[in-house]
């Protein structure tokens, strides 16, 4: 294989903003993607793709990946403005934890829709164009929080472990038309989300780390790159633990 590996394809990244989406969105265009990024607010993500370039190589649209309808706009921008969509990444996520007493029947659907919803709604969505248009590929997020299930994480740990399960189903309804459907369960990654965490909860976690360390947005990047691109070309249904070793 030679050349850039997603050279002249359009890839949809939610979350796209910041974070890990951003830095799969980052690798993505450094691999001769066009991408497309969805997030919630709209100043941030229009931000985000003014970094990576501008009108030519990236846009930015302000969607809620609990809607469909936001989801239609959002894959219908990426083939209005460059013409085809080859990759979906559904990676958008919020966290509300609590343990199961405190924790209110609102987190629980809040965290559910964002995550597991959302995540049915794009794989969904992005296969039905795919398998029309001859075939592509699908990167899930999960998390090791739905391997293993986190205190505090009953609605999170739900979601992240629905996403390899319906991942797996979309896989197997979609594999004959050319998609390819795959998930990522990273572990302890430096972005936002984690790093409003407890520095309490943040050693405990650390302490778990045979690598001894957290791993940063670009290693997870790399990785959905490999499941994004022809490098995993007979892979489909399966879930990439990316944690530097933590809960193997
Ligand atoms: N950081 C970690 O350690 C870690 C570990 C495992 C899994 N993950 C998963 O990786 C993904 C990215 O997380 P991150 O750490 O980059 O977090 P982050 O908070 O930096 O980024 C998440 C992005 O999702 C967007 N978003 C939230 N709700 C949305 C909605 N309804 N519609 C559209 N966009 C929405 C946010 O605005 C934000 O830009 C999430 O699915 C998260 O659960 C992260």
């Amino acid at each position: 294989m030679t050349g850039p590996l997603l050279d002249a394809k359009t890839a949809v990244v939610t979350g796209g903003a910041q974070g890990i989406g951003f830095a799969i969105a980052q690798r993505f265009v450094g691999e001769g993607a066009r991408v497309v990024l969805g997030d919630i607010d709209p100043d941030p993500v229009a931000r985000a793709a003014d970094q990576l370039g501008g009108p030519h190589v990236a846009m930015g649209v302000p969607v809620d990946v609990t809607s469909a309808a936001d989801v239609d706009t959002l894959l219908r921008t990426a083939i209005d403005s460059f013409g085809s969509l080859d990759v979906m990444v559904n990676n958008a996520g919020i966290t509300r934890d609590a343990t199961m007493r405190k924790m209110t029947e609102e987190q629980f659907d809040e965290v559910l829709d964002v995550h597991l919803k959302g995540t049915w709604l794009g794989t969904r969505a992005a296969a039905t164009i795919m398998r029309e248009n001859g075939g592509g590929t699908i990167v899930n997020m999960s998390s090791i929080s739905g391997k293993v299930g986190f205190v505090g994480q009953t609605n999170y740990s739900a979601a992240k472990a629905g996403i390899v399960g319906l991942s797996k189903a979309a896989a197997k309804e979609v594999a004959h038309a050319g998609v390819r459907i795959n998930c990522i369960q990273p572990g302890l990654i430096r972005t936002a989300m984690t790093e409003a965490m407890p520095e309490r909860i943040w050693d405990q976690k650390m302490s778990e780390i045979p690598m001894g360390r957290a791993g940063e947005p670009g290693e997870i990047a790399s990785v959905a790159l490999f499941l994004a691109s022809e490098l995993s070309s007979y892979m489909t249904g399966t879930v990439m633990e990316v944690t530097g070793g933590r809960l193997m």
